[in-house]
């Protein structure tokens, strides 16, 4: 098990479009380990994208099940998508949204409300998953961090939907 440092805004790896990875290795699995470990060691944490630790890859992982909201919907557990697109989303939700990327802050973002995905698995096996609600939520902030962008990209209004949290959250 590794923890790995987390890149935190406005380090410039966060605004880079990260690169498609060729499938499962051994390289490429012992890193979605590092990035789960990473992700869980968080406090409250419910996804992470390999860009935060410094990894241009396009890998994401997000685990709502033990979230206030995301364990009482339908979820996946823990999900590991390699090289993910959305196929097709609709609905939509506006979600206070963290990052462990931007520790200060907190924002309302608009989302759809439910995504269909298609991606590799950690075994790099084509999947297709659907997702509502939170989970959903957690894929379209995990997914941004791939195409460089921050859930603070995504904020309607700085001046209503921004709040700076009383205590920054902890980095790991
Ligand atoms: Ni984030």
């Amino acid at each position: 098990m590794a923890v790995l440092p987390i890149r935190v805004f406005p380090d410039p790896i966060l605004k880079k479009k990260a690169a498609p990875v060729e499938g499962a290795s051994p390289g490429v699995s012992a890193f979605v380990d590092d990035l789960v470990d990473t992700m869980r060691n968080a406090p409250g944490g419910v996804g992470i994208a390999a860009p935060q630790v410094g990894v241009p890859w396009r890998i994401v992982a997000v685990d709502v099940s033990a979230h206030r909201r995301g364990s009482r919907e339908p979820n996946h557990g823990l999900l590991v998508l390699m090289n993910p697109e959305i196929l097709a989303m609709g609905g939509q939700q506006v979600v206070r949204e963290g990052c462990m990327s931007v520790p200060e802050f907190t924002a309302n973002v608009r989302r759809a409300e439910w995504v269909l995905v298609d991606a590799l698995d950690r075994d790099g096996v084509r999947t297709v998953i659907e997702a509502v609600g939170f989970e959903a939520v957690a894929i379209q902030h995990e997914m941004d961090h791939l195409d460089g962008l921050l859930f603070l990209d995504r904020v309607a209004s700085v001046k209503n939907d921004l709040f700076r949290r009383r205590k920054p959250r902890q980095a790991p």
